[in-house]
């Protein structure tokens, strides 16, 4: 397939149909490392990758947990059990962490979270291209300090995703790309 068709072919897999094996040590190096030629002012390299492998997710499930009691203690029961279970349905999730150089004589906070972004997207490519599914999930509990600092991130840190990554199930039906209108248009002066 050409590099063209796969970028047209791509598409993220919703956490229910990825199931075990995640990928191994060796793909995660060559999955995380795709993140490095990613585009970049300034070389900053504004980002890092937090691998929460299968038996940490329980502790994570945990943390958000706690993050959604202690902004409301009467949270009900069956949503800490959703948000519980959130952390357990992938085999792997990769946290998407930008580090942020603040007042960069050239290269603003924006621009920084731009190239975070994009070497968030091209580790999901090269997961996907080693046969793996992924999906870019956040929410608020992403955008939570509770949960950045728990998962150690330090203050010009922040977790910009919870990569959900595994292998793709083999009953997962065929999913059809989403198909956007790309808006573009010449310039006319
Ligand atoms: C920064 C970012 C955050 C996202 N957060 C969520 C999310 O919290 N929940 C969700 O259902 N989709 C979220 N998405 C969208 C999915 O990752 C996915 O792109 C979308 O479901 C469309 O599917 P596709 O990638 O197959 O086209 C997010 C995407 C981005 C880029």
């Amino acid at each position: 397939m050409s590099f063209i068709e796969f970028i047209h072919q791509r598409h993220s897999t919703p956490p229910k149909h990825l199931v075990a094996p995640a990928p191994s040590v060796d793909e995660l190096t060559i999955i995380i490392n795709a993140a490095e030629s990613a585009p970049d002012h300034a070389n900053l390299k504004p980002w890092r990758f937090l691998v929460i492998d299968t038996e940490q997710r329980a502790a994570l499930g945990e943390l958000l947990v706690q993050a959604l009691t202690r902004k409301d203690p009467h949270t009900r029961h069956a949503l800490l059990e959703r948000e519980r279970e959130r952390a357990l349905r992938p085999p792997m999730l990769i946290a998407a962490i930008a580090r942020i150089t603040p007042n960069h004589q050239k290269t603003p906070d924006i621009e920084q979270f731009l190239a975070a972004a994009a070497a968030t997207e091209h580790v999901m490519l090269a997961a996907n291209s080693l046969g793996y599914g992924t999906i870019w999930l956040t929410g608020s509990r992403v955008y939570d300090r509770y949960v950045m600092t728990g998962l150690g991130l330090h203050t010009d840190e922040h977790l910009i995703g919870l990569i959900n990554i595994g292998s793709i199930a083999p009953d997962a039906p065929p999913k059809q790309p989403n198909r956007r209108s790309v808006t573009v248009a010449y310039w006319q002066g």
